[in-house]
């Protein structure tokens, strides 16, 4: 087995922890886990798709180093995140007795992580919880930052608390299990960070991608790493989420109106609505002179050598207008006194917060972008 084998650590004082990133680091989860655990039980949540490869094995490593392991497996997807399934889960835990040191432990994605999480802040007023996140997504981004929580009838993550964990374990060869469909909407995240605030990054992704989407465990290690590195900088500067931590929704606003047209069944991912939603950010501001054409057209143009969408072509978008879209932008969580934060570019590497977009503007970019199409 290959080892490669780094550790970032996130310093927000008493609730600091560390992620360590390597391949194969699931078989060495028990020194790991073990200086942290305040009374040596754990009880492992995850899902019906990541539970028959990784429970079993996580489970025979942690009682390898004498800690007592109970596991609960929730159906895989979205709407495992609802108030029901909050509910089966912490009354099943609770009945296996638990104490205030029991610690949790999230096996899986980004629907495993954010609903283990919420249940660690609520259970017995909050316990530990520590993160194996096994998707991409996962391990790039929900995993760090402290947000937990689950949908509601009114919209997706109204229901939460910030709750950090006290390890995020990630072994880059949980990836190999990953349908290729999710790693890439997960890519598009790390992709996300070169163009926030990193062009050095979006080169090197420029020229490592395929390798690393391809299997490469180092490349990946690597990607992982400095994401989360970049996740946790701007956290680290806003942890309750007021001013710079927006940045992270590059590509969201526009995202969040596609994903919230196409529903949230799986027809288009969240990672892949980032992805095209990252492409109109690039187009709109070139179309404003806000950036140049030449960065517009090199980030949309690598996605799609990527195999990641970057228009609207495959949506049911034929009924959709420029109103439709910019109604749903105004249901974003980012908006503030009826105004919405835009993340804008001025280039690869460099966005910024704009809160006095024009519609007028953002009205002539839609009905362009829908015009062609609909073509
Ligand atoms: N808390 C945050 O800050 C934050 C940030 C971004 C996203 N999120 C949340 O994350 C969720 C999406 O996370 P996701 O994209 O990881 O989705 P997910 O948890 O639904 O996982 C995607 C699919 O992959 C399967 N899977 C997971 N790991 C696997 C593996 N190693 N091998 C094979 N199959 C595997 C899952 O069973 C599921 O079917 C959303 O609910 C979103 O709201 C939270
Ligand atoms: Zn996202």
């Amino acid at each position: 087995m290959t080892e490669t084998e780094n550790i970032l650590h996130v310093d927000l004082g008493e609730r600091s922890y560390d992620i360590p990133v390597g391949a194969g680091l699931l078989e060495k989860a028990g020194p790991y886990f073990k200086p942290l655990l305040k009374n040596n039980q754990v009880v492992i949540v995850t899902d019906e798709n990541v539970g028959p490869i990784y429970l079993d094995r996580l489970t025979r490593v942690l009682e390898g180093e004498g800690i007592i392991c109970k596991s609960v497996t929730l159906p895989a997807g979205e709407a495992t995140k609802s108030i029901s399934n909050f509910e089966i889960l912490v009354e099943k835990i609770l009945s296996f007795g638990i104490e205030r040191g029991t610690t949790l432990v999230a096996l899986g994605g980004g629907v495993i992580g954010d609903l283990t999480g919420f249940a660690a802040a609520s259970l017995l007023r909050g316990i530990d919880f520590i993160q194996v996140p096994t998707t991409l997504l996962s391990q790039v981004d929900s995993s760090v930052g402290g947000k937990t929580g689950i949908n509601a009838k009114a919209g997706k993550n109204l229901i939460g608390a910030f709750h950090q964990p006290r390890l995020v374990l990630i072994d880059t060869e949980s990836l190999n299990t990953l349908p290729k469909r999710e790693l890439l909407a997960g890519y598009a995240e790390v992709v996300k960070y070169g163009l926030i605030g990193d062009v050095a990054f979006f080169n090197w992704l420029e020229e490592k991608g395929e390798d690393l989407i391809n299997g490469d465990q180092a490349l990946r290690a690597e990607a992982i790493l400095k994401s989360c590195a970049a996740k946790a900088d701007v956290v680290a500067q806003d942890e309750k989420e007021g001013g710079v931590r927006a940045l992270l929704n590059l590509g969201h606003t526009f995202g969040h109106a596609l994903e919230k047209e196409c529903g949230y069944d799986g027809d288009l991912l969240h990672g892949e609505a980032v992805s095209i939603g990252m492409v109109m950010a690039y187009e709109f501001c070139a179309q404003q002179g806000l950036c140049s054409q030449e960065d517009s057209l090199r980030v949309k143009r690598y996605l799609q050598r990527l195999d990641m969408p970057v228009d609207l072509s495959g949506l049911p978008c034929q009924d959709w207008t420029a109103d439709l879209l910019m109604k749903h932008m105004m249901k974003d969580k980012k908006v503030k006194d009826g105004k919405v934060t835009f993340v804008l570019v001025r280039a690869i590497g460099d966005a910024y917060l704009d809160r006095n977009v024009e519609d007028g503007d953002l009205k002539r970019y839609l009905d362009d972008l829908l015009t062609r199409s609909k073509a």
